[in-house]
């Protein structure tokens, strides 16, 4: 632990200066704050690992040294990130608390993801652009702010009375600077056209802009700006902030037409909710909300704790990037027998979701980002996107980390298998394979006995179904008409109404058939069972880890491997979506309380009553297990017709009862 709390501090500090000096971030916030929280809670475990160089225990900035500093009128200071409803109304009950008894209303708005920046006015001329630096001290970035068109060089007369006499004397405006997202993409089109590095981000590319030393270069930025704050000597003049909002506005400058006040939590609560999702659309980015107290007495009667005023919070939404330990990789090949290698990850919440694998793509992505088991990764996922391996911190890779030798892992994982790499392909596929032909195979089990039992879909008809192109997944067999089947040469108007109709009666099947059916690589029938019984539902079973999947009985390290990489599999994904979309059931009844449960069962030779298959199904609806061959803990033996002698021998010497048929038939009924 002290070596990877000493390894997090040398990278924070690096992050840091790259961020605050140099305005390159090597990193998004997210992943700074990730392994900013991940140092904080290990220091908390350990507090003799803290040391005085430590990132947590950093309190200013450092200015950069050409620009001339400047003394604030009154300090920048920033705000307490909050998180969830919990963290906003636990605020609301202190605010409640240091005002009893005082009716007050509360201010939000949207917070704006850029760089902070005052701009001073004198008699409504202006005067001085400063940065927030480290809170009391600034830097002069007047020439450059100048640039902004959306920063008056003189305030706008009006004829509203207060505005009036915000023309004389001093005016401070306080806002961000910001970028809009399109013409951020269209610079860094232009940038990377020209073979530069792209920028990480608007904010970035903001800050960047600002700090330049040439305000010629800067005039070409899009650069925009909204006030948030304005401050006056006489403090009475600005009496609330929705008021300070609409006095900025007769000035002439812009602030958000978004915001708005309330007098209650739940008022604040549903603004919360509303922009989660309508953020996207705003046409710069936004991380969360600022909540504040809207009388601005009120306000500064509250007081500052740090650097941080008691009176306002920013909400922030859930993070769209987090770092995590890639686990494994495992290969999925998917139905046209492309092989897809998935990033299998501790699990790690981001947007508010469970993330524990994500595609890898193909064998060149894994190569150019250098991903190897043990690293630690940063996940992207915005919105709906699927998640992303953004990139690896190299700094934090353990040395005996070995290069993923993509071609060796297809054969540990596919021993059985060929595969080819296509001229000018990235992706491997399983020689001889097409597309159609993997359909028909996997449509053929997904229909049979053991599966779903749909007795009319043979291999026949499984052909002439694919072949018309009637069918390009599993899923879609529940979509077939009757008047498409009957069109085929093969069928006529009976045998067409009868395929349909037994398709349909297969909608709902039972969760151990569902689960055979998939055809995932090692999972036959009793597997099947025996995760049903685990998981219940298959969206349990979708979700499982690579430890969950372990802990079930025959399940070893391959299997489990071969069905993470299944569920990993956006296509196989895509495919769970469309079953659910069409109404596709399974059912589950635990035979976890059967006579035999606890009882497995190995057949030898052949029955004279019944067939193999019948006696395993028997066996099954009793809850007991029905096994390919003996091993330590089989409870039974079943030696049938021309059975040899040397595996009730081996049964024996494993303790595994010897018995004949007439004996299962009196076991199983
Ligand atoms: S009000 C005490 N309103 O976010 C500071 N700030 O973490 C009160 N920001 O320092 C600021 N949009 O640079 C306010 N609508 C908004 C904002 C906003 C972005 C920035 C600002 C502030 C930081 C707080």
């Amino acid at each position: 632990m002290k070596s990877r709390v000493e390894e997090l501090k040398s990278l924070l500090n690096k992050y840091s200066y790259e961020y605050h000096v140099q305005d390159k971030p090597l990193v998004s916030d997210a992943v700074y704050d990730n392994l900013f929280s991940e140092l904080k809670k290990l220091e908390a475990e350990s507090p003799e690992l803290i040391t005085p160089d430590s990132p947590t225990q950093r309190v200013g900035n450092e200015l950069l040294e050409s620009f001339r500093k400047i003394n604030h009128s009154s300090r920048m200071l920033s705000l307490n990130d909050v998180f969830s409803r919990e963290d906003v109304e636990a605020w609301f009950k202190r605010i409640d608390k240091l005002l009893p008894g005082r009716k007050h209303e509360y201010f939000a708005d949207i917070k704006m993801d850029g760089l902070a920046c005052a701009l001073v006015y004198q008699d409504g001329l202006f005067q001085q652009a400063i940065t927030r630096g480290d809170s009391y001290v600034g830097e002069d970035v007047t020439a450059n702010v100048k640039t902004i068109s959306s920063v008056p060089l003189r305030l706008r007369e009006s004829s509203d009375q207060k505005a009036k006499t915000l023309l004389k004397g001093r005016t401070e405006i306080r806002g961000e600077i910001i970028m809009y997202k399109v013409d951020f993409e269209n610079l860094n089109k232009e940038r990377v056209k020209s073979g530069e590095q792209a920028y990480a981000n608007p904010r970035n590319l903001a800050a960047g802009t600002i700090r330049q030393l040439d305000t010629k270069l800067v005039a070409l930025r899009p650069l925009r700006f909204r006030a948030y704050d304005l401050i006056r000597e006489n403090e009475q003049e600005v009496p609330t902030h929705m008021e300070a909002y609409r006095l900025l506005r007769e000035l002439g400058v812009t602030a958000n037409t978004q915001a708005t006040t309330f007098d209650s939590l739940d008022g604040v609560l549903k603004y919360v909710d509303e922009w989660d999702t309508k953020r996207h659309e705003l046409p710069f980015i936004t991380d969360g909300l600022v909540i504040k107290v809207n009388d601005r007495k009120l306000y500064k009667d509250l007081g500052v704790v740090g650097k941080q005023p008691r009176a306002a919070v920013a909400y922030k939404y859930a993070a769209e990037e987090a770092t995590t330990i890639l686990k494994d990789i495992v290969i999925s090949i998917g139905r046209t027998g492309a092989a897809t290698p998935v990033g299998v990850f501790n699990p790690v919440s981001i947007a508010g979701t469970t993330v524990q694998h994500a595609s890898l793509h193909n064998a060149d992505e894994i190569a150019r980002k250098d991903i190897r088991v043990g690293d630690t990764v940063v996940i992207y996922k915005a919105g709906d996107i699927i998640p992303q391996v953004e990139k690896v911190l190299l700094e934090l890779r353990p040395k005996s980390s070995k290069q993923f030798e993509y071609e060796k892992e297809l054969k540990r994982q596919y021993p059985e298998l060929e595969f080819v790499r296509p001229e000018g392909e990235a992706v491997y596929r399983v020689k001889g394979a097409s597309g159609p032909l993997l359909l028909k195979k996997g449509l053929e089990h997904f229909a049979s006995k053991g599966a779903l039992d749909i007795d009319w879909l043979g291999e026949k008809n499984v052909v002439a179904l694919v072949d018309a192109k009637l069918v390009h997944d599993l899923a879609d067999i529940f979509t077939l008409t009757k008047e498409q089947v009957v069109e085929l040469e093969r069928f006529a108007d009976l045998s067409a109404e009868n395929l349909v109709s037994a398709i349909k009666a297969k909608k709902t099947s039972t969760l151990p058939r569902f689960i055979y059916g998939l055809g995932i690589r090692h999972v036959g029938e009793q597997t099947s069972i025996d995760l049903a019984e685990r998981f219940k539902i298959l969206n349990m079973l979708s979700i499982a880890t690579l430890d969950d999947l372990r802990a079930v009985n025959g399940v070893g390290e391959i299997v489990a491997e071969s069905i993470l990489g299944w569920f990993a599999d956006p296509d196989n994904q895509k495919l769970l979506e469309k079953f659910e979309k069409l109404g596709v059931k399974q059912t589950f009844e635990s035979k976890a309380k059967g006579k035999l449960h606890g009882q497995s069962f190995v057949i030898t030779g052949t029955l004279e009553t019944m067939s193999r298959d019948a006696a395993a199904n028997r066996i099954r609806e009793l809850g007991g297990t029905f096994q390919t061959s003996v091993a330590k803990g089989t409870t039974y033996l079943v030696m049938g017709q021309k059975a040899g002698q040397s595996k009730a021998d081996k049964a024996r010497s494993l303790g595994t009862k010897v018995i004949e048929e007439t004996e299962l038939l009196k076991i199983i009924g």
